[in-house]
């Protein structure tokens, strides 16, 4: 997620902006830029790289200075981290700077518009196109910024938390927000602008924080005016007094890292699908595709290659692939695949997994599969990852920065991408009819609203938690899609809490597993209605007959299971294809749990990192 930084006051603005710049490092970001008003000129200063470098950029210029400034850190989701697409952005001629946390998902089109009035463009954001259409108003129409910018927001489609000046009104900021935070700190004379309240609530706790939809005109020496984008209406807004401290704020009042990121998951569902799915148009639109559809068509195999949680994401694309596009799937460990000379040819499609787009086992799976002719397609989540630029093609996961060690969001939203690919490619194939196709995507909008009512069961997870917490191991099974599900349980609750776990798929457990039952071993079953749900319940019954302890992962309103289980955790229904998504959720939360209640290091676990960038 971008960050965003404001201030007007009586202040020098730089040190205000800079040092609320780096109290938003946490929110990771790839670039970072800033634009002050000195009383005559507009300047911007901007960078590739961290703060530190825009710091020392802006000390050579020796430009950016005054009362009022924008500051902006960038996490790229529309072209490549380079200093013209940092922010802020000019509008063309250079009267407005803007500084914008979101994506427009129209700007294309609002772009081609702008083009044909003559408006030239620097970089290729949809932040640019933005600020140039606010242009365009004021241009047009004979209204002040901050209709302007109204005007503007009721064009575009998309998320957006802004901060808008205009050098000929430089004694205010005009801010808006959809689908991205912005607060208001307020001051004895001055106004401070950030995404979060970490950057101003060393100088004030005094907040006006905008709600959905909402934009307000910050000027010296009176209240914000803060009004309804859509209808124009008024708001009054509420000053709240605020008893953060900054660890909190920058974990958005959560504890850790992860229990944020597990949180975020309903949001970062809908960012990856946003501008993607398209519901009533019956559509998926997915460029990475779309450029290289014939290429997807005529493949014989697809390989997927990742490492960890992103491996486990390959599982369950795996039974999407073959169940919906018929298309003949092996994942692999990359770095297995590396090293085992295997067969490669240009017939295969080579899909890459990756959080971080710098895992080195999985750049060199992408440079096996380059030298044997493969096309090689990237599912990343950094914009400008090694990985994504090494790739043919590739789809980012909009799930924002991933801070806690133990992947959460990520694995979701990967496999958002994934089942988005694989609905593509079998509607394409025909392999999946009309009718079934409009009902995936139907029940994957519906998907985000349904993980929120999996994390309402929080408290009741945590009581689970507190029930098996002192377990020395601990069995995960599942069946069919849930099978990966069962592996990235395990991995959440040994990678965080330190306990040993395996995943199994269900029916193995007659192989050998069975043999570790007893009363000391707690056995998460994933037993949703969906797929084979009778085998499980006999395989809980198995259990239970050797007196294992049952955790069991159910559809909502399950009678059978909770007779057999010492605790069920409920999920709603959905189609099989997608019950990854929502029997993660509890698994999830319950090694974040147990965890916490054992003392350990949530967010940083023991000898992990974040991103394993050698081999
Ligand atoms: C998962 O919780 C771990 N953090 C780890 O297994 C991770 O998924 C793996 O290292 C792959 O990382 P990547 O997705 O960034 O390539």
């Amino acid at each position: 997620m971008c960050g965003i930084v404001g201030y007007i006051g009586q202040r020098d603005a730089y040190d205000i902006v800079i040092k609320g710049l780096q109290r938003l490092e946490y929110r990771g970001y790839d670039s970072a830029g800033i634009a002050m008003y000195d009383g005559m000129n507009l300047n911007i200063c901007k960078t590739k790289g961290k703060v530190s470098d825009l710091e020392k950029k802006a000390k050579n210029s020796n430009t950016v200075f005054g009362k009022v400034g924008i500051g902006h850190t960038r996490w790229a989701t529309h072209g490549e981290p380079n200093d013209q697409n940092s922010h802020p952005h000019f509008s063309n001629s250079g009267r407005l700077a803007i500084i914008h946390n979101g994506i427009i998902e129209n700007y294309d089109a609002i772009k081609i518009l702008l083009q044909n009035r003559g408006f030239r463009f620097h970089s290729d954001t949809d932040t640019e196109v933005l600020v140039n259409l606010i242009e365009d108003v004021l241009n047009n129409e004979d209204v002040k910024l901050g209709k302007a910018v109204q005007i503007a927001l009721n064009q575009v489609v998309g998320a957006y938390a802004i901060a808008v000046f205009d050098k000929e009104k430089p004694n205010e900021i005009v801010v808006a927000r959809l689908g991205s935070p912005l607060a208001i700190g307020v001051g004895e004379d001055e106004f401070f602008i950030a995404s979060d309240a970490s950057p101003f609530i060393e100088y004030t706790n005094s907040a006006i924080y905008l709600e959905e939809g909402e934009m307000g005109v910050i000027r010296l020496g009176r209240k914000p005016r803060i009004r309804k984008i859509q209808d124009d209406k008024l708001v009054d807004p509420y000053i709240q007094e605020l008893q953060l401290s900054i660890d909190q704020i920058e974990k958005g009042g959560y504890e850790h890292f992860m229990l944020k990121e597990i949180y975020e998951q309903p949001t970062a569902i809908r960012d990856t699908f946003r501008g993607r799915m398209l519901v009533d148009e019956g559509l998926i639109r997915m460029a990475g595709i779309d450029d290289n559809i014939q290429k997807f068509l005529n493949v014989n195999r697809i390989i997927i290659a990742a490492c960890g949680t992103s491996w486990h994401a390959g599982l369950v694309a795996e039974y999407i692939f073959e169940d919906i596009a018929r298309i003949p799937v092996e994942v692999e460990y990359a770095s297995e695949f590396r090293y085992r000379n295997p067969v490669i040819n240009s017939n295969d499609l080579l899909i890459v997994i990756s959080q971080s787009g710098e895992t080195a086992d999985t750049m060199a799976a992408i440079k096996l599969a380059k030298e044997n002719n493969a096309f090689v397609f990237g599912v990343c989540n950094v914009v400008g990852s090694s990985i994504s630029r090494e790739t043919n093609g590739g789809a980012y996961t909009h799930a924002g920065p991933e801070i806690g060690v133990a992947s959460t969001k990520a694995f979701t939203t990967q496999i958002t991408v994934l089942s988005l690919i694989a609905l593509k490619l079998g509607r394409a194939k025909g392999t999946i009819d009309n009718s079934h196709f409009h009902m995936y995507l139907n029940e994957m909008a519906t998907i985000p609203g349904k993980i929120e009512r999996v994390l309402k069961e929080n408290n009741h997870i945590e009581q689970v938690a507190k029930s098996i917490k002192d377990a020395k191991n601990c069995l995960y099974l599942g069946r069919g899609y849930n099978f990966p599900v069962a592996l990235e349980g395990a991995l959440k609750l040994k990678e965080i809490s330190y306990i040993h776990a395996e995943g199994y798929p269900a029916a193995e457990m007659k192989h050998g597993p069975i043999a570790l039952i007893d009363e000391e071993m707690p056995v998460v079953v994933i037993a949703t209605r969906k797929g084979h749900y009778q085998k499980v319940v006999s395989n809980i019954q198995e259990i239970k007959s050797r007196k294992g302890r049952i955790i069991a992962i159910v559809s909502e309103g399950d009678t059978t299971v909770k007779e057999l289980a010492e605790h069920v955790i409920e999920v709603p229904e959905t189609i099989e294809a997608l019950t990854p998504l929502l029997t993660t959720i509890p698994l999830q939360l319950l090694s974040y749990h147990i965890a916490v209640m054992l003392g350990k290091n949530v967010d940083q676990p023991r000898n992990l990192a974040k991103s394993v960038t050698v081999e």
